[in-house]
């Protein structure tokens, strides 16, 4: 049995106030809180602390072998290789170092697909390159219920396509996409699969072998490591991205080759503490006492079946599959008011278009609500966010 309490104790922000009301934080899919031991691990590093892969003394070589540990750590738990995860400063910088390298290569006619449910870290990058170069950007569909229309993807990636890029699950309805059937699809096409699992890896072990995409991108900061550090696993490394120090090999007055990778693809002093926080991050999680996906599950079910029971709360999306979060509108409310409101009672959830506007627009909205569980949080505050939610509707239901 998954004991919440004990796995509690690691989080220091999980027995603080808000407002004087202990804090309900379920808002995991901005930001997760931070357990004890990866901030030590963290600390350590920054406290006696050198440059990486540029000195032979001690602590120099201390700190590129804790580096390079992390880069292992972390290629060990997407079952890739160390010279494919090149470390970045999140997800959004993992997609546009691809979209960077992706827009030399793109010709007018060539063709880009992002689903319709994708934040705009993963929507953006891919439009502008198609606007800069003449390439033809596609959306691929969604079903009624919020889920890809992998009828529609099949049709619509039948002329070829370089890239699709598609979250492991989304940030607003929760849908867990089934990422091997869309690289399947996208291979058939000719093309390559870039997956952002900003959320999906917070909800489950990643295998990008059996994923079967060809990148995969995350951010450290929703796994509980430091903000400013994320990954990304490339299968065939990309060309440098950035020029600088620690990434070439000779540097000559017309000329300069670069150093093997990972390290030609990270240039400049790299964030080391944030690195190991990551490779700390993941180890915390592998660590964690069995149960912890299905726990989670059980609290997002308890929520659903909660908001059905309160009158005018309308859930986005209905998929098969649903991880790490929910979002609703509330009949006459806004969500912003309802969020001020129970902010006041200590729970924290996040209000607005969740960076998704291209989907909320075609859900026939412009804001929701969203509550992400975590493994960490309890049914009692579940509970406390229902309560929540009847106590403050009536104040701001016009
Ligand atoms: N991308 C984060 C979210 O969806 C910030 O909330």
């Amino acid at each position: 049995m998954f004991d919440v309490n004990s796995v509690r104790q690691a989080y220091p922000a999980l027995a603080g106030q808000v407002h004087g009301k202990p804090l309900v934080y379920l808002d995991n899919a901005a930001t997760s809180q931070m357990a004890r031991p990866v901030w030590d691990a963290v600390s350590r590093t920054e406290l006696r602390r050198a440059n990486v892969h540029r000195g032979i003394h001690a602590v120099s070589e201390e700190c590129t072998a804790a580096y390079e540990a992390a880069r292992a750590a972390v290629a060990g738990c997407l079952g890739a290789q160390p010279e494919q995860i090149r470390f970045t400063s999140g997800t959004t910088d993992a997609v546009n170092q691809t979209a960077d390298w992706l827009r030399t290569q793109l010709r007018p006619g060539d063709r880009i697909a992002v689903t319709r449910m994708e934040h705009h870290s993963n929507f953006v990058p891919w439009q502008q390159i198609c606007l800069e170069t003449g390439a033809e950007f596609v959306i691929l569909p969604l079903t009624a219920s919020g889920e890809l229309n992998m009828d529609a993807a099949q049709k619509m990636l039948a002329h070829g396509v370089r890239l699709v890029a598609a979250a492991h699950s989304s940030n607003v309805l929760g849908t867990v996409n089934d990422i091997p059937a869309l690289a399947e699809l996208t291979h058939k096409a000719g093309g390559q699969l870039f997956v952002d699992g900003a959320q999906g890896i917070c909800h489950e072990e990643v295998d990008v072998n059996a994923l079967n995409c060809d990148f995969y991108a995350f951010s450290g900061h929703k796994l509980g490591a430091p903000f400013g550090i994320g990954a990304l696993y490339a299968r065939s490394p990309l060309p440098p991205a950035r020029f600088g120090g620690g990434m070439v090999d000779e540097v000559l007055d017309d000329r300069t080759t670069f150093a093997a990778p990972p390290q030609s693809g990270e240039a400049g002093t790299p964030n080391i503490s944030g690195a190991v926080g990551l490779a700390a991050a993941l180890d915390f999680r592998k660590k964690l006492p069995d149960g912890w996906q299905a726990w989670e599950d059980a609290l997002l079910e308890q929520l659903e079946q909660g908001l059905h029971s309160i009158a005018g709360v309308h859930i986005l999306g209905q998929p098969c599959r649903r991880s790490g979060c929910l979002s609703f509108t509330v009949d006459g409310a806004s969500p912003y008011d309802i969020a001020v409101l129970l902010d006041q009672l200590g729970i924290a959830v996040r209000s607005g278009h969740h960076c998704a506007q291209p989907l909320l627009r075609t859900l026939g909205q412009e804001y929701a609500l969203r509550v992400s569980p975590a493994f960490y949080n309890t049914p009692k505050e579940i509970d406390a966010l229902l309560d929540g939610l009847r106590r403050v509707l009536p104040l701001c239901t016009t």
